[in-house]
């Protein structure tokens, strides 16, 4: 969309055919450490009719992944998503809102949708689009029993992660005791409770005794620990004495190496991700005790969520049993207007989110009818 210019010389684009003024937030710097909001401006934009085949969507609630962090460096890790270019608009973030004017086929004003158009207020989605491997396809959602901010979290590709890591990935077994790191945040506090619904003794750890507490007391986990108070090996063998059969990794580093220490004969990592890896600059230093995969015949599979969008259906209905009899707990970290979403993701990278970071847009106080 254009960009709306203000000072002097500059004016709105043509109004024909423009609706609205929506905002973007776009990247204007990679972050070099930490996420800074000033790496981020937020952008008036003309938002213009949609076209056929497409929909004029009111983005309601954006999501906040910690995966942004690999797009926003100067070149993405081979194989993943690229790179966001600087100054645009950040396509590629799941996003839910409402139909406002629809030429496509099957979507109406008033429905309630998600696509990957996100980090900004309004958004024209085409009908067919497949993006991030068809999660992020417009989809219509039925909002009947959950609230719309559910199909970026349980319902929507944070479960399916969490889903088609365990169980297919990890290929979950009768009796495996599980560790997953990063347990209170998003993909991991998901992945926690389905191996605990599965009936597993399962172990978490994160980085506060308030977490710790949560992993515990509200997620019913049989073991939890801070990662921050020792050595992990000696924290994870005081919470797994006879180790563990699976590891689903969302930190890898320090994380990774001390689940080869403790898994057992035939044990299996998913690897979902590395966040302590995320900021670093230079080719990250791998477990240095890799041999063990080879000694006690472990299977390391890493995966992404989008090569198994086939299972969404699967994970809407079961987990959408689970959160609606009351079995599923979520939490989300929920962070108001649009602007603050830099903000949210410099957060999750603190440490300061429990289960999944989601900004709520605030669209109708920006909205401006421009008319044409
Ligand atoms: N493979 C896929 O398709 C896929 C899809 C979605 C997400 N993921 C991955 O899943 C993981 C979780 O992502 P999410 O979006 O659900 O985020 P999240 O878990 O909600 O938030 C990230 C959490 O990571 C922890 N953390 C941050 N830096 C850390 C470090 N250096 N060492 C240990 N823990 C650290 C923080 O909690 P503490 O307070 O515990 O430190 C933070 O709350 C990430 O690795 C992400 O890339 C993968």
């Amino acid at each position: 969309m254009d960009e709306i210019r203000t000072g002097a010389g500059a004016g709105h684009p043509s109004r024909a055919g423009v609706v609205a003024v929506g905002r973007e937030v776009r990247p204007v710097a990679y972050p070099r450490d930490e996420v800074r909001a000033a790496d981020f401006r937020v952008v008036e934009v003309a938002v213009p009719r949609p076209g056929p085949g497409e929909v004029l969507v009111r983005n309601t609630w954006t999501s906040v992944d910690a995966a942004l962090r690999l797009r926003l460096r100067e070149r993405a890790p081979e194989g993943y998503f690229p790179a966001f270019p600087l100054d645009q608009p950040m396509d590629g973030i799941m996003t839910v809102g409402e139909v406002v004017e629809s030429r496509a086929d099957g979507f109406a004003p008033g429905d309630t949708v998600s696509h990957a158009s996100g980090w900004r207020d309004y958004a024209v989605v085409g009908a067919g689009s497949q993006a991030l491997g068809g999660v992020g396809a417009l989809t219509r959602l039925d909002v009947r029993d959950t609230p719309p901010q559910a199909h970026l979290g349980v319902l929507g590709a944070t479960g399916l992660t969490a889903y088609a890591g365990l169980f297919h990935v990890a290929e979950l077994r009768d009796g495996d005791v599980v560790w997953v790191s990063a347990a209170a945040g998003a993909v991991g506090g998901l992945v926690a409770q389905l191996a605990k619904l599965h009936g597993h003794r399962v172990i978490g750890s994160a980085g506060s005794a308030e977490k710790v507490r949560h992993l515990r007391e509200e997620l019913g986990l049989d073991a939890a620990f801070n990662y921050k108070d020792g050595p992990l090996p000696d924290l994870l063998r005081e919470a797994a004495p006879d180790g563990i059969d699976v590891y689903f990794d969302n930190v890898g580093g320090d994380h990774l190496e001390a689940a080869l220490g403790a898994l057992r004969t035939s044990g299996r990592v998913a690897i979902c991700g590395m966040i302590s890896e995320y900021a670093a600059r230079g080719p990250s230093r791998g477990p240095g005790n890799l041999m063990l995969a080879v000694t006690k015949n472990l299977t390391i599979r890493g995966f992404r969520g989008s090569a198994h969008t086939h299972l969404l259906p699967e994970v809407r209905r079961r987990l959408g049993a689970w959160v609606r009899e009351g079995r599923l707990p979520y939490r989300e970290t929920v962070v108001d207007g649009l602007e603050q979403a830099p903000a949210a993701l410099a957060a999750l990278f603190r440490g300061d989110n429990t289960g999944k970071t989601l900004v709520r847009i605030d669209g109708v106080a920006h909205r401006e009818n421009l008319g044409g």
